[in-house]
């Protein structure tokens, strides 16, 4: 199996629950390369409370641990801090160090191919209908279905409409519906992909 022993970078976006994590952790434990999830950031950020500018330009790795990011409110609050141009400056170095580390690496988020890393190798665009993330994040988290898609698409519409560092695909990005694959088939097309870009 290849994997690199330089700087390359595969960066995959995608609106809210697309599978995104998934596909960059495969893609990762396939190739040996060094993954962050960017979302996490924003989510604690969000947790920290206090002043989000603050908060950014004060996190540590610690920051990341707690428990409590992954919940719909804590979603719903990383991308009211997202949208806040001073807060994504602040966490702009340390996303584009890890992504171009040595050896690789795996980034996951809403820019990343845009506005983060816009030398990646490898751009992936996941996304699905929006009745199909909110049903995979409804199993994931359970709750109730319905909010959980009221949640994705609010969510959606503020990444999208934001302006600073919206969500968007990248001229360059091979876009996976997920909508008509299944996860399993989406991780072998980005490995393939992925595979293809290091021979
Ligand atoms: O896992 P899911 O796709 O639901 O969300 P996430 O990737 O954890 O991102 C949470 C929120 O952080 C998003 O809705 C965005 O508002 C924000 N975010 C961002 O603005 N830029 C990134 N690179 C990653 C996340």
């Amino acid at each position: 199996m290849a994997r690199p022993a330089r700087v390359f970078t595969v960066a995959i976006d995608g609106p809210a629950a697309a599978g995104k994590g998934t596909v960059a952790r495969a893609l990762a434990a396939r190739f040996g390369l060094g993954h962050l999830d960017t979302g996490l950031l924003y989510r604690a950020v969000a947790a920290k409370g206090g002043d989000p500018v603050a908060a950014a330009r004060d996190l540590v790795a610690a920051d990341l641990e707690r428990d409590d990011l992954r919940t719909l409110a804590a979603g719903q609050a990383a991308s009211r801090v997202a949208v806040i141009p001073q807060v994504r400056a602040a966490l702009v170095a340390f996303q584009r160090r890890f992504a171009r580390r040595e050896g690789g690496a795996v980034l996951d988020g809403r820019d990343i191919g845009t506005v983060i890393c816009p030398e990646a190798e490898v751009k992936l665009y996941v996304t699905a209908s929006p009745e199909v993330r909110a049903h995979r994040r409804w199993l994931e988290l359970g709750g109730d279905e319905a909010e959980v898609l009221a949640e994705v698409l609010a969510r959606d519409a503020r990444d999208i409409g934001r302006a600073a560092a919206p969500l968007a695909a990248a001229a360059d990005a091979v876009v996976l519906d997920t909508s008509v694959m299944t996860i399993d088939e989406a991780v072998a097309e980005a490995e393939r992909i992925v595979g293809a870009a290091l021979v």
